[in-house]
């Protein structure tokens, strides 16, 4: 079995900004580290291409939607190598296989009468492409903001039955308490399944819509966009997929160790339609997908939006302060499920804190020291001292909480006990003054301690950091010869072991 680390896919209807890049990188930390520490990994993302909002898009600027959602689909690709985000699956909905395989979904759903087509009259939300209730309605009976312009009209459509499975979904969330993570979003979701009332659409008529996957036993029909995305999850890990299809094994992925999404679209989207549809396809209970909320990053307090002319771009600040700070900052800067508020002072003063200053300085300071010293060759040492035992000490229990923290998804946290690890050892350099050791021959052996603790300290420390700033960790590593060394466990360096050249790592941003 591989773990399976599955994103949102983005809609292609505008420039990826700062919340798309979160989730990719927070994603691609949870991977990474997964790879590094756990085993066998497969990351997939990719991007949503169907739908009113893609199609609108490309009318605006005069393009067809395919070639519309192409070049879109285009400038996430870039920016995603640009952020180092390491994925092994890339899902684009408009991929033949993805169309084939949704297909097969829509007609064994059909041939198990899961599907049924009926005339519609009510309202609907252009925004969010979705046909709206009375329970849709605020306390005042109106539709609140959130559903943009509402229109009326009468329409024939395929349904899904949604309802008739409510009480298993109730069931069922109730008893996988682990469905949700945060815990508070869990009790959101509840609420929400006792307000389901009626079916689904899964379908657009072609003469309303015709940016969608054609219904295969009622051509004048495309489905509907979240139906189709959602899908993306199996399609993409190999399910129902054809002979040389050069798609992964379906058994080998599925469930997925986790699915991140953004707090917008747990309800109803992952935490009602989609369960309730894998459900009605046959999956058991226990090959159900477990979803990791995260927040929402604010600009400095307000929403972003394109109106108020507050979007953040990463594009801009990974080349403003680089890769690894942009990185380090929103996940150092964020509790997972809460909303954070971005501002670029803070990444510049994180950046140059906690990378430039703590992490930088240590590592430089002790690879500087070592070869001013020692001429770079680390010596274990015999003499008993116990500010170095009480290292070796706080790194191994510094090791459990930062894979206690990972396990429950809490990067931030994990970032936070590697942070005392380093605090502590620039504390040590200050209390040991090496320098004043080096002049005293009868301290030799104390000093070859200390210079070993440290660059020990540091290596595990490159390992530790390496999901989150991968560069750096592979920058220091290099300098401590140690690329080949990547036991996290304390002791890996040996007797006369050589050191390479300091150079500085986080040049400081102003
Ligand atoms: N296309 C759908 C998802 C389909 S998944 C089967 C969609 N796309 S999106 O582009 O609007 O959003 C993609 C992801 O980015 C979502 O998880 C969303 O929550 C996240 N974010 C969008 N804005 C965000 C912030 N401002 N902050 C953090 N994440 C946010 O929804």
């Amino acid at each position: 079995m591989k773990y399976l680390i599955t994103t949102a896919i983005d809609y292609t209807n505008g420039d990826p900004h700062i919340g798309h890049a979160y989730e990719k990188i927070l994603a691609d930390v949870l991977a990474r580290y997964n790879r590094t520490f756990r085993g066998p990994t497969f990351f997939l993302t990719g991007v949503d291409q169907h739908g009113q909002k893609v199609q609108q898009a490309a009318e605006k600027e005069g393009l067809q939607p395919m070639e519309f959602a192409g070049r879109l689909s285009q400038k996430f690709l870039n920016l995603w190598r640009k952020l180092g985000i390491q994925y092994d699956g890339w899902a684009a909905t408009t991929d033949p296989r993805h169309k084939r395989a949704v297909q097969k979904v829509l007609q064994s759903l059909h041939d198990k009468g899961e599907l049924y087509k009926q005339k519609y009259s009510g309202y609907y939300s252009v925004r969010q492409e979705q046909f709206l209730t009375d329970k849709e309605r605020d306390a005042s009976g109106e539709f609140g903001p959130e559903w943009g312009e509402v229109i009326f009209f009468e329409e024939e459509n395929w349904y899904f039955k949604l309802a008739k499975h409510k009480d298993w979904l109730k069931r069922f969330v109730e008893n996988r308490t682990d469905f949700v993570v945060p815990a508070f979003r869990r009790t959101e979701l509840l609420n929400a399944i006792d307000r389901i009332s009626g079916d689904l659409s899964v379908s657009r008529p072609k003469e309303r819509l015709s940016w969608g996957i054609e219904f295969p036993f009622d051509p004048d029909f495309v489905t509907y966009v979240w139906f189709d995305a959602l899908l993306n999850y199996v399609t993409f890990s190999g399910y129902l997929s054809d002979e040389g299809s050069n798609l992964p094994d379906f058994s080998e992925l599925w469930p997925p160790g986790v699915q991140v999404i953004g707090k917008d679209i747990l309800v109803p989207a992952h935490g009602i339609y989609w369960p309730i549809m894998l459900h009605a396809m046959g999956f058991a209970d226990d090959q159900m997908p477990r979803l990791l909320v995260h927040g929402w990053w604010n600009a400095a307090g307000s929403k972003m939006s394109k109106s108020t002319g507050n979007v953040i771009d990463p594009d801009l600040l990974a080349d403003r302060y680089g890769v690894d700070a942009l990185r380090y900052y929103l996940m150092r800067d964020m509790v997972i499920g809460q909303d954070a508020d971005f501002y670029e002072d803070r990444l510049r003063l994180r950046y140059n804190t906690d990378l430039a200053n703590d992490l930088g300085n240590l590592v430089n300071r002790t690879i500087s020291m070592s070869q001013r010293y020692r001429s770079g060759k680390l010596s274990l040492s015999a003499v008993n001292d116990a500010d170095l035992t009480a290292i070796r000490d706080l790194a191994n229990s510094v090791i459990d909480r930062y894979h206690k923290s990972f396990g429950e998804f809490q990067v931030h946290a994990a970032l936070e006990a590697t942070w005392e690890l380093v605090t502590r050892a620039n504390g040590l350099v200050e209390q040991k003054a090496p320098w004043k050791l080096a002049k005293d021959p009868a301290q030799s052996e104390r000093l070859d301690g200390l210079l070993y603790t440290l660059a020990e300290t540091v290596r595990v420390l490159a390992l530790l950091v390496s999901p989150v700033v991968p560069a750096a960790s592979e920058k220091i590593l290099d300098q401590l010869q140690a690329s080949d060394l990547r036991r996290l466990e304390w002791g890996a360096l040996q007797d006369g072991h050589q050191l390479g050249a300091p150079s500085p790592i986080f040049p400081r941003a102003e």
